[in-house]
């Protein structure tokens, strides 16, 4: 049987007005984009998505992932999207194409990459999952609860097909390091690092015992590649859902919790991650706060049905109101930490600057042992 790969791919190309939201002109012209590899034989099916000021876009093709081919794809899309942006004057037209040119494979040159493929079952129920002022690690937490959780979770208790577990594949993004947890067993091993999301980041999960990949993450930071802020990178999840793997509600249920991540204003801030529907997909409190969209698919021979626009459900209302709450208590803090990250984790900050205005006036003080000076 021969493999289906489903990648999404995702790029902030200019936003409308400021960081909000995209432009109507985006979604058609990507629309023309991806019908036209989709005639042209290059891809199976195709949608476009948006959170906040990116745009997605999701593909599904007989290729394999990081294939060629499908990568320039979507950066030629972007950069066809880039021009409404500079027509258009939208903000930061561009803004996460960091390369001049395509050098074959869209990781590390901007954009998000989130694929994976498989042979579709008989019926495939899967998810993709946007985020908007965010980084990849805030997606540790809710697929750690959808895969390893049983308060979350129910079928890895009762489930006879899931009670074995699953096993997460963890990337440490500034070493450049993989590593594999087996789920019961290692749940403590692998919670030491995902809990610290801004280094170690869920890349894939896996069926116990092989290398069926049943959800992926993109795990691109911008500032690491660019070495300088330039915009947060703002992830995607694709999950398989159904017979053996979380049911649809327990892929959902972790997004119940609006839990604290780091990106919302200036990619510098704490907030909650606030479970939306599609129209609601524009944040503009202190630029947030942070958002998350959940399409629903059903895939039938490579072919979306759908979306179904997941969050918008009344269900999610307390979520919602939550997510609010927390809003209103976290900005009260402003400059502060824990609402501001701490210094090593800001994307903007003026610290060297006012650091060097004021260097000569920081004084020794008198009769202090510097603490390095202190015996161990
Ligand atoms: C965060 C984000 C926005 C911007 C902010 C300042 O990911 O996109 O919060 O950081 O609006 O943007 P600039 O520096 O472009 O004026
Ligand atoms: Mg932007
Ligand atoms: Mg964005």
């Amino acid at each position: 049987m021969s493999e289906i790969t489903v990648s999404v791919i995702k790029a902030d190309i200019g936003g409308y007005v400021g960081h909000s939201a995209i432009h109507p002109e985006h979604v058609v012209t990507a629309r023309g984009c991806l019908d036209k590899a989709v005639s042209d034989g290059l891809l199976v099916d195709a949608k476009v998505g948006s959170v906040g000021d990116d745009v997605a876009l999701i593909m599904s093709h007989a290729r394999g992932v990081d294939d060629e081919r499908i990568h320039k794809f979507a950066w030629d899309t972007f950069v066809t999207l880039t021009e409404v942006s500079k027509r258009l004057k939208l903000y930061g037209a561009g803004q996460d194409l960091l390369a001049d040119a395509f050098s074959g494979n869209v990781k590390g040159m901007g954009p998000g990459c989130a694929e994976f493929a498989f042979v579709e079952r008989k019926s495939e129920p899967i998810f993709v999952f946007l985020a908007d002022k965010t980084e990849p690690g805030a997606w540790n937490l809710p697929v750690f609860k959808m895969f390893a959780d049983p308060f979350t979770t129910a079928g890895l208790v009762i489930d006879p097909s899931m009670h074995d577990g699953f096993e997460f594949e963890v990337q440490d993004v500034l070493e450049h390091k993989k590593i594999r947890f087996a789920c019961p067993e290692e749940m403590y091993d692998l919670l030491v690092f995902i809990g610290a999301q801004s280094r170690y980041v869920i890349k894939h999960v896996y069926r116990k015992g092989g290398d069926e990949a049943v959800a992926v993450t993109s795990t691109d930071r911008l500032n690491l590649m660019a070495g300088r802020y330039v915009g947060k990178d703002d992830p995607v999840l694709i999950v398989r859902a159904q017979s053996g793997l979380p049911a649809v509600g327990e892929v959902l249920e972790p997004f119940a919790f609006p839990h604290l991540v780091a990106g919302w204003m200036r990619g510098s801030h704490h907030g909650p991650l606030m479970p939306v529907a599609v129209d609601d997909a524009h944040p503009t409190r202190f630029d947030g706060p942070p958002r998350v969209v959940c399409l629903g698919f059903q895939l039938a021979d490579g072919k979306f049905i759908g979306p179904r626009d997941m969050f918008a459900d009344p269900s999610y209302d307390n979520a919602r109101q939550l997510a609010l709450d927390i809003t209103d208590y976290m900005r009260r803090m402003g400059p502060f930490e824990p609402h501001r990250l701490p210094l090593e984790d800001m994307e903007y900050t003026t610290l060297p600057n006012v650091m060097n205005k004021l260097k000569d006036r920081f004084v020794d003080l008198e009769g202090a042992n510097p603490v390095g000076s202190l015996k161990k």
